[in-house]
């Protein structure tokens, strides 16, 4: 990411109007609290990449299904492969959230059946991958964040090629859809910090229509 450009500007909108950046949109406590019983039936874990990598987030999902990654390739599922069971019920908060953040991105019909759940310790970070495993790509990615701050890069449906930079905080949101839906992104390494809701860590809430 050595060709990031520049940092985007609250309301400032890039690929036109594919990604839109809504600070301090989330009642973050309320999500927080929600969240905790999820963790209880479907701890975070390291997943596996089909390259045999251990990513450096660990993950977990709520909703219908959820998104996995093994040796055999990334898929969503309905059953969480660490414990043989369907994953926890999406909380109410969780959706209500994201149905709004979508319909400020002018996608008012957005229904979520996934929630992908990352969990960032200082240090770690995605790399650049486009979302691409949902059947309806005209449905958007929303996500929220809680925590320490992340650096979200954004570049286009190429890998290479110029980049933007958001500061994602606590309690905002982020939608990415249309022209930007399967743009390149990622997170750069969380710098430490220690956050008094989550502690040393970034979590991101990403919200789905996987099927
Ligand atoms: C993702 O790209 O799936 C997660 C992005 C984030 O953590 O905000
Ligand atoms: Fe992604």
């Amino acid at each position: 990411m050595a060709d990031l450009l520049s940092g985007l500007r609250p309301g400032e909108s890039w690929h036109g109007e594919g990604v839109l950046h809504l600070p301090g949109f989330a009642d973050a406590p309320v999500l927080w609290d929600a969240l905790q019983p999820v963790l209880a039936a479907a701890p975070f874990r390291h997943l596996v990449t089909p390259g045999c990598k251990t990513m450096s987030v660990s993950m977990t999902n709520c909703g219908e299904v959820g998104w996995v990654s093994d040796r055999t390739g990334y898929r969503y599922d309905a059953l969480d492969p660490l414990s043989g069971r369907t994953w926890p019920d999406m909380p109410d908060v969780f959706r209500m959230v994201a149905r709004r953040a979508a319909a400020a991105f002018g996608a008012p019909d957005f229904s979520p059946d996934a929630c992908l759940i990352n969990c960032y310790e200082v240090g770690s970070r995605l790399t650049a991958h486009q979302d691409r495993d949902e059947q309806d790509l005209g449905q958007p990615v929303v996500s929220v964040s809680l925590g320490l701050p992340g650096r979200f890069v954004i570049g286009g449906a190429q890998r290479a090629g110029p980049k933007q930079a958001v500061l994602l905080e606590h309690g905002d949101a982020l939608v990415f859809g249309r022209s930007a839906r399967l743009a390149y992104h990622g997170v750069l390494p969380v710098k430490a910090g220690t956050h008094e809701m989550t502690g040393p860590r970034r979590i991101s809430l990403t919200f789905r229509k996987a099927g």
